[in-house]
């Protein structure tokens, strides 16, 4: 099931001292992997295999999983990026490039994308779609965790997570990295699953992601766990309420979110002054 794409050259970035992911030797450490209880550095581990073995499928997924709506999503986040020519955006767990793609013709010639994400074979996949569209000149590559970003403080004018958050092992040390990393002025945004408003549409909801999703994971990327996983950990992310408190937390003002098709998915958005 792993992917034999080859790996992303790992760059010699360092992250700031203050963030060291938590120690995973301590016998409290445990986190969600879906609905199991692992312990952290499994957690990670897990997480890599899902996307080392879901990413030459990734994006025939995607649009057959949402009909094609989670273009409009991301077009929708694009939007309210304000994004301007000239400016420096991090794509940060950017996959296999959707926004980062999005963002080039943005930014224009005298801008920067950064595609960043923790999993070499979904950047391989990434970097190859976007070189097929012509997009190189504005583009880097970098292979990081979201938790310790190997970025100079205020680096950013706008960063971007998309369907990235959820998969990260400490959410909190993730989100105070990117603040760190965001230039004052700068914005957040986060596109993730989050907690449908109606009770009819969670129980739709619900039928089609535990019944439909591995499925169809199974008869198009051979790979029924990796689906399961997807409808657990959209069901352990937290709501629209609390991802904003914990953007708060992190440092971030002026903090919103857009339910968007009833609330399956939200665009947090906050700004680093
Ligand atoms: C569901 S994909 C989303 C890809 C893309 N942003 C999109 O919207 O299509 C989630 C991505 O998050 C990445 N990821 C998971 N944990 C990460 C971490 N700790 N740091 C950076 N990226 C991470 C995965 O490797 C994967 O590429």
């Amino acid at each position: 099931m792993m992917s034999e794409q080859q790996p992303v050259p790992q760059q010699n970035y360092q992250a700031s001292a203050s963030e060291t992911a938590a120690d995973p030797s301590s016998p409290t450490n445990t986190t969600h992997f879906g609905f199991k209880t692992v312990a952290h550095d499994e957690k990670v581990s897990l997480v890599a295999n899902v996307f080392h073995s879901v990413a030459a499928k990734y994006d025939v997924m995607n649009d057959l999983m949402s009909l094609g709506i989670h273009r409009l999503w991301k077009r929708f986040t694009i939007d309210c990026s304000g994004v301007r020519p000239g400016q420096h955006v991090l794509d940060l767990a950017g996959g296999t490039g959707d926004l980062t793609a999005l963002f080039s013709r943005r930014v224009g010639p005298s801008g920067k994308v950064v595609l960043a994400d923790i999993n070499a074979s979904m950047l391989n996949v990434g970097k190859d779609k976007l070189r097929d569209l012509g997009l190189v000149q504005n583009i880097s590559y970098v292979q990081a965790n979201a938790e310790a970003l190997p970025f100079a403080d205020n680096t950013f004018d706008i960063i971007t997570i998309a369907f990235g958050l959820r998969n990260v092992t400490d959410k909190d040390a993730a989100l105070r990295s990117m603040f760190r990393v965001l230039k004052p002025g700068g914005r957040l945004l986060v596109l993730e699953f989050s907690k449908p408003t109606e009770a009819w549409l969670s129980k739709v909801y619900d039928a089609y992601s535990f019944k439909l999703l591995p499925v169809m994971g199974q008869l198009v990327a051979n790979d029924r766990e990796s689906y399961q996983y997807l409808a657990e950990s959209i069901r352990m992310h937290p709501d629209q309420d609390t991802l904003k408190q914990m953007m708060e937390q992190a440092g971030f003002a002026q903090t919103s979110y857009h339910n968007l098709t009833g609330g399956i998915v939200a665009l947090h958005r906050g700004y680093k002054f």
